[in-house]
């Protein structure tokens, strides 16, 4: 039997769900590597995932002595103020996996280039710490970098991260001229969180390769004119809590038919945006909307030609059920849940 014939069946034995933890190669016996990591003495590496070092809640002020081997570190909940230039000296071929939540880290106490050291590294998270700008220089083998409740108010380049997938951003203190072109040529960024920041406009040069993108809670007063439309795979578009009045959105906006899900909610808008007809969820809560015009789902209506809408809010504005016109069952043909007031 081959080794991944055999550590496919191991995973299945011992339950699938442990894959997103686990690493299959955690599944065999140490010896199989002849290495064995040793373990910082004031943390734990777990018997059965001896590449894990765990190191939460243990009012650590500094990194610890982090031994070769170790791919996973947690560091979270701690009171770490500042990471060394040889913090990670010994695992620089190693560690892929770094956790630093909940600590008390600022950029100028973060020194050299420790992170793009990390010739494995793919996730970094330093969520809840005291940054006030985003790490780097960044290993390109980064896939997933959250920092979010920091206090960023400027993001520095992310060029050349060409792995880099998932990127958390949000409760920061981020504003426009922070942001400029900062995530331009992420060629397969899937996921970018920047709601409760400070925006007043989208970010330019945004990669089309997003399938997620998450701006509610910002000031967003206007979307440019054919902002999204090489996005062909945007599924989940989230606007609400933003400035958006009808005059800052253009005709064809959210005319993109791989969007699945519209979060416009708690805006200023007084008509309904177009959407195409493959849209399934819509979100338009407390607006000041005060008709209901069918073309803004259904350009045309015929056996072939309706809208996908499956749930629709439409509560918080001034639109009762009278308001509906006759034809809108036409159109709205599968929606289950239409909320009004
Ligand atoms: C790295 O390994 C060397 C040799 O074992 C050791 O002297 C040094 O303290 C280690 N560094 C860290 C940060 O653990
Ligand atoms: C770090 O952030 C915490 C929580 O936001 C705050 O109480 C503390 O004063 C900050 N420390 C520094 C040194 O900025
Ligand atoms: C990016 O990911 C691919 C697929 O996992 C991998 O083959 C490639 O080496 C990675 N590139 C970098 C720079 O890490
Ligand atoms: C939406 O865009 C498609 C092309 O992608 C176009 O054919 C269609 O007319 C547009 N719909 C509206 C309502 O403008
Ligand atoms: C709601 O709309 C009706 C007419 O459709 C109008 O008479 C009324 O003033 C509007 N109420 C508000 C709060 O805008």
């Amino acid at each position: 039997m081959n080794l991944g014939v055999f550590t496919l069946l191991w995973a299945l034995i011992s339950g699938a769900s442990s894959q997103d933890y686990y690493e299959y190669d955690q599944y065999f016996p140490l010896s199989m590597y002849g290495r064995s990591p040793i373990c910082a003495p004031e943390c734990n590496c777990p018997g059965n995932y001896p590449s894990a070092m765990y190191c939460d809640e243990l009012k650590l002020k500094s990194v610890p002595m982090v031994p070769p081997g170790i791919k996973y570190l947690y560091l979270r909940h701690n009171q770490i103020d500042h990471i060394n230039e040889k913090a990670f000296e010994n695992v620089t071929a190693d560690l892929q996996w770094l956790i630093l939540d909940h600590n008390l880290l600022e950029n100028s106490k973060i020194k050299g280039k420790i992170f793009s050291k990390l010739k494995q590294l793919k996730k970094l998270h330093i969520n809840y710490n005291n940054l006030t700008e985003s790490v780097g220089p960044l290993p390109k083998t980064l896939v997933d970098l959250q920092l979010t409740n920091n206090k960023i108010t400027k993001l520095g380049s992310l060029e050349g991260l060409v792995n880099l997938t998932f990127i958390h951003l949000q409760h920061n203190q981020l504003k426009d001229d922070g942001i400029s072109a900062a995530f331009k040529g992420l060629k397969s960024l899937e996921y970018l969180d920047l709601s409760f920041n400070q925006m007043t406009k989208l970010p330019s040069s945004l990669p089309t390769s997003l399938l997620t993108l998450y701006l509610d809670n910002n000031k967003i007063n206007n979307i440019p004119d054919e902002y999204f439309k090489g996005f062909k795979g945007l599924q989940y578009l989230r606007l609400s809590h933003n400035d958006l009045a009808d005059s800052g959105i253009p005709g064809n906006a959210f005319n993109v038919s791989s969007l699945l899900e519209l979060d416009l909610s708690y805006n200023k808008l007084k008509s309904i945006p177009t959407v195409n007809e493959n849209l399934e969820n819509y979100y338009l809560e407390v607006n000041k909307l005060e008709k209901f015009d069918v073309k803004s789902f259904c350009k045309i209506l015929g056996p072939l030609s309706y809208s996908k809408i499956k749930h629709l809010r439409l509560d918080g504005n001034n639109i009762s059920q009278t308001d509906l016109p006759p034809d809108m069952y036409e159109c709205l043909r599968v929606a289950n849940e239409i909320t009004l007031n």
